[in-house]
């Protein structure tokens, strides 16, 4: 099973941060969509993957790393992790 890694660090102070951009958010959209169609996939959270600039970060592992991911860049995020890109 193919696992997708979000990282969910919030920093304070002004401090950029995946969290502080909303990937806790990201991640739960995608545990949505992976229950919802009972794909072979997992979310784990992470606590930061040294790029809090270009957060949020999104990690399949194995593959890609993704920066500044929006709802938008989802569909492909699963895609790649499902090998059907
Ligand atoms: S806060 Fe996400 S990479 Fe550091």
């Amino acid at each position: 099973m193919v696992t997708i890694m979000v990282c969910i660090k919030r920093r304070f102070e002004d401090q950029p941060s995946c969290a502080g951009r909303g990937s806790e958010a990201l991640a739960c959209r995608l545990e949505a969509e992976i229950a919802s169609q009972a794909l072979p996939l997992k979310v784990q959270r992470f606590p930061c993957l040294g790029l809090c600039e270009i957060g949020p970060n999104i990690k399949v592992v194995g593959g890609d790393l993704y920066h500044r991911v929006d709802e938008a860049a989802l569909p492909a995020i699963l895609s790649e992790a499902l090998g059907t890109r």
